[in-house]
């Protein structure tokens, strides 16, 4: 007997030594954590179960039969987080460069699968060079069951990829499919094909890093959500992040329990916004004072900054913001703000996350860059998430509501449930000056009457009264109270149900 146990701890050593000491040591030397000790910082502590350790891969091409590494370059299993379940895969790099061969495809596959069936979050841990090259079509083959385990998944559990490595072909795909993607600065880069390939084909000459680092794709292209300064800092965070999140769409939000007294009224508020109404204001004050303990964890901060959204609480349940940011481009919607907000708000309503809405939006952004560029589609899409949203939705105007973009941030007319507006709220076609400017064209010539014009204007629409004697604005409400008008509204739509009508599925213009 004793033989036997001795043979299992042996293969269990083998297969945590995963690519030997020197791989170990060049990861490490890196900056990077090795696969299980990511594990060990993303989990409560004991609480992994490791499946497939002894799993090998299958290929007898280019000498492979005689390279066999147990786990096949990914370590995959369930654990907690917080005391919530959650099934995870971490990939080696240390064995073949954590590249992804048919078995071990096979074993992300399982993990994926099993989360389904029991209605669990799945996490991935990126570290990889794409396709088995030694494996050909069959690690491609891989691939593509991994994808479409990514889409069955995908608005049942919540999937997160971290990627903290290199990420290149096939690898990028599956992170690109799940609900949010983290990155690390300065060791983590994803990309379809790498600079020698870019070189070839396009001429350019361009680093790793500015090709498909962390602050391309948080700054500029938008794929990834965040980037972390290192593994271990990206870890943790996923853990704060984790707690926000249902662990299914049928396992409603999480509650946590909470000091911060739902009516708690917030007098700073009530001069948050400038008396002029150009001068822009800080959105983020605005959530962070509404929320449960000022916790508010924001997606995409650096992508799109002209809207915020994120995860925040009230009375301990789980809320996504969308709020419009004054700070920058004045709060336009524009092409990079509507899709940033489009899957924001696609993702809380696949998850039964309430939505709260905060408007300050002088409208879609003009120009040629922007047209040409697809705004009508692209805004649409932002438009056709709002309108196809069956959560509890509450709004709440701060200031600007002009035009079509009125409409689109979860107006009444969209099936909002609550819509308030703060006394400052401008809800109107379009600003004072622009409106003037086009109903009282022949008046230019004459500054006095088109500031009376302009004075009038404001006075008829530049005012939340309007729109809340048609109805469209439920209440008009103290600033300093919105948390406790929040909570309120959040806690009567708890029971809330509505149904789209039936249909395969809704075509939203991508
Ligand atoms: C097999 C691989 C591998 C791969 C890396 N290795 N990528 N083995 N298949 N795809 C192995 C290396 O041979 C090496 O083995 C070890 O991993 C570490 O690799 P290095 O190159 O030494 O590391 P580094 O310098 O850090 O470079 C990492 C890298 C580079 C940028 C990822 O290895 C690379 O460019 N790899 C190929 C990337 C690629 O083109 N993949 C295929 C994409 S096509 P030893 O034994 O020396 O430690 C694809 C198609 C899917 O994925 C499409 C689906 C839609």
């Amino acid at each position: 007997m004793q033989e036997i146990l001795n043979e299992l701890e042996a293969r269990r050593q083998s297969a945590r030594a995963g690519g030997g000491a020197k791989r170990v040591e060049a990861q490490h030397a890196k900056g990077k954590l090795t696969a299980r000790e990511r594990l060990e910082v993303l989990l409560d502590e004991g609480s992994f179960e490791e499946w497939d350790m002894f799993v090998e891969h299958r290929s007898v091409e280019f000498g492979m039969e005689a390279q066999k590494v147990p786990g096949d370059g990914v370590v995959t299993g369930w654990g907690t987080i917080n005391g919530r379940l959650v099934f995870v895969y971490s990939q080696d790099f240390t064995v073949f460069g954590g590249s992804l061969s048919e078995a071990h495809a096979e074993k992300i596959c399982k993990i994926m699968d099993q989360a389904m069936k029991v209605g669990a979050p799945v996490i991935g841990l990126n570290d990889s060079g794409g396709a088995r090259i030694q494996e050909g079509v069959a690690s491609l083959a891989g691939y593509a069951e991994v994808f479409q385990r990514n889409v069955l998944a995908s608005g049942v559990v919540p999937q997160i990829s971290l990627v903290m490595g290199p990420c290149a072909g096939g690898a990028v795909y599956s992170p690109a499919m799940t609900d949010f993607i983290f990155m690390v600065k300065d060791s983590s880069y994803m990309f379809v094909t790498g600079p020698d390939v870019v070189k070839t084909v396009t001429h350019e000459i361009v680093t790793a890093e500015d090709l498909g680092g962390a602050a391309t794709h948080t700054q500029k292209s938008g794929v990834a959500d965040l980037a972390f300064d290192n593994d271990v800092e990206a870890l943790l965070q996923t853990r704060r992040f984790f707690d926000f999140l249902p662990v299914s769409n049928k396992a409603g939000v999480p509650q946590r329990p909470t000091q911060d007294a739902a009516d708690r009224l917030e007098p700073s508020l009530d001069t948050l916004i400038p008396d002029n109404p150009n001068k822009p204001y800080d959105m983020h004050e605005a959530i962070l004072k509404i929320v449960d303990d000022g916790d508010f964890f924001e997606i995409q901060p650096d992508n799109a900054k002209n809207i915020v959204v994120g995860f925040g609480r009230i009375e301990g349940a789980t809320v996504g913001f969308v709020a419009n940011q004054p700070m920058v481009l004045a709060g336009c919607l524009d092409i990079a703000a509507s899709i940033k907000a489009a899957r924001f708000v696609r993702f809380c309503d696949c998850f039964g996350i309430p939505l709260v809405t905060l408007v300050d939006v002088p409208g879609f952004m003009p120009g040629t860059a922007q047209e040409y560029g697809g705004i009508i589609k692209h805004g649409a899409k932002l438009l056709y998430a709002y309108a196809e949203a069956t959560v509890p939705k509450v709004t709440l105007i701060t200031r600007k509501a002009y035009g079509g973009a009125y409409d689109v941030m979860a107006s009444k007319h969209l099936r909002g449930d609550l819509n308030y507006a703060w006394p400052a709220a401008e809800i109107a076609v379009m600003g004072p000056k622009g409106a003037v400017e086009i109903i009282f064209r022949a008046d230019m010539g004459d500054p006095a009457k088109i500031e009376a014009r302009t004075n009038e204007y404001r006075k008829r629409f530049a005012n939340p009264f309007v729109a809340a004697s048609r109805g469209f604005i439920d209440d008009v409400i103290m600033p300093a109270a919105t948390r406790p008008r929040l909570a309120r509204a959040l806690a009567m739509l708890r029971t809330k149900k509505l149904e789209n009508p039936w249909k395969k599925h809704g075509n939203i213009p991508l």
